[in-house]
């Protein structure tokens, strides 16, 4: 049997428990409304940027590393956080396909990410989640726990500015010069990507 004081104290630390549970989900509806502005940061003060393809080891990790080289060129790693996601969980914890490690290495960007599949819970922790093509954008659309949170889906394409394609195609059943065309894409899309998110920050 526990003593009043030890019953005291389990009560206090059980109520300090709810209230920052409470605390907690209310930050993360207040971050949920304020959601489509760049310069509105999530609860840990990070702009967060979640790429999302199929098997999550070709298209988005690679967004992920470009992304985050331009957000390491600026400064900007403790303002702008970037993480990947498949909407098929099967690649769970390989690094990015080796055709598509090979070729950005080559430009500079190595990838490190481990695939893992996307959660409808991600659409609290971050601000943008964006779909690579078509069927990535459906799939996320219904993954998405509220109609607040299908506003945090976009495009990768819409970021596109050296090209008309409306979507990233699939490498993975390409040559070694799907890669290259997919990497090009993706260069052009994070870099417009990343200065509008700094520009929405500033
Ligand atoms: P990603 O490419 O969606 O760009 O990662 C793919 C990777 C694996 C598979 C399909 C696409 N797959 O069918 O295993």
């Amino acid at each position: 049997m526990k003593s009043a004081d030890e019953k005291e104290k389990l009560y206090l630390s059980l109520q300090r428990l709810t209230e920052n549970t409470i605390e907690d989900i209310v930050n993360r509806s207040v971050n949920h409304k304020n959601m489509n502005n760049h310069n509105d940061l999530n609860i840990n003060n990070k702009y967060k940027v979640l790429f999302v393809c199929l098997g999550n080891i070709c298209r988005s990790p690679a967004a992920q590393g470009i992304f985050e080289h331009f957000v390491r060129e600026n400064g900007m790693e403790d303002r702008i956080e970037a993480d990947s996601a498949g909407t098929y969980g099967g690649h769970r914890g390989e690094l990015p396909d080796r055709r598509m490690r090979t070729a950005a290495l080559y430009r500079g960007f190595a990838l490190t990410h481990r695939s893992r599949p996307v959660s409808s819970l991600d659409f609290l922790d971050f601000d943008l989640v964006i779909a690579m093509d078509d069927q990535n954008y459906e799939d996320l659309m219904h993954l998405a726990p509220s109609v607040e949170a299908t506003h945090k889906i976009r495009r990768m394409a819409s970021y596109l500015k050296n090209s008309r394609m409306t979507y990233i195609p699939d490498p993975y059943y390409m040559g070694s010069e799907g890669f290259g065309m997919v990497l090009d894409l993706l260069e052009d899309a994070c870099k417009n990507l990343f200065d509008e998110i700094k520009e929405g920050l500033q």
